[in-house]
């Protein structure tokens, strides 16, 4: 585990399955109708109870790349799923990295709004959607490292479904910390 401080904040890079995380808001890397997936999307809908996070996000009606909306947390740990649509990765020519970069700031901005002190996220768009692991983590790290900054979050929790991923995440994390 990687741990950075940032005066009263916590910024920290875990292995596990983000649904078993204590936070205030879980990140869920979601699509743009909102309907669930498989990945993180699937894990976090049956984890939260399928159908009651499923009416949640109908009633909303859809979010688009680079936004977020928050539902509760239903029967999951958190009190609120934040769900981040991060973009699918064509060529790097398309806006890709600011359109990510815009997941996370949506998604801090909405915690806020909620007082949610604690957040997870996970590695928005390196699964399906297929954004290079390397340059999504640098985006991460950078938007965690600037949330922290302001002083409103205890804790911001990178949280990574292998050791592998989270070493990435933790060395980008670190190169930030330091720039
Ligand atoms: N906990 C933490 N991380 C997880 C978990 C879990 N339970 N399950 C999967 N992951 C990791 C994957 O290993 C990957 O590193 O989440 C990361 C993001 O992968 P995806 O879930 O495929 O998300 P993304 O690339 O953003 O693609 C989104 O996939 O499931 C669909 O509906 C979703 O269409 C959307 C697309």
């Amino acid at each position: 585990m990687t741990r950075i401080e940032r005066g009263s904040t916590v910024v920290e890079v875990v292995t596990g399955d983000i649904t078993a995380l204590e936070v205030d808001a879980m990140v869920n890397a979601a699509n743009q109708s909102l309907s669930g997936g498989g990945g993180v999307d699937g894990a976090i809908h049956r984890a939260a109870g399928k159908a009651k996070l499923q009416d949640a996000c109908r009633a909303i009606g859809g979010c688009p790349t680079c936004e977020a909306r928050i539902t509760e947390g239903f029967d999951l740990p958190a009190r609120f799923v934040i769900h981040a649509v991060g973009p699918r990765w064509k060529d790097g020519n398309k806006g890709e990295e600011e359109l990510l970069a815009g997941a996370y700031r949506s998604s801090f901005m909405l915690a806020e709004e909620h007082n949610a002190g604690s957040i997870a996220f996970p590695a928005i768009s390196t699964g399906v959607y297929g954004f290079p692991k390397e340059r999504a983590a640098r985006i991460a790290a950078r938007h965690c490292l600037t949330a922290a900054e302001t002083g409103k979050f205890e804790t911001i929790v990178l949280c990574c479904f292998s050791d592998g991923d989270a070493a990435i995440y933790a060395s980008a994390l670190t190169t930030e910390a330091q720039s």
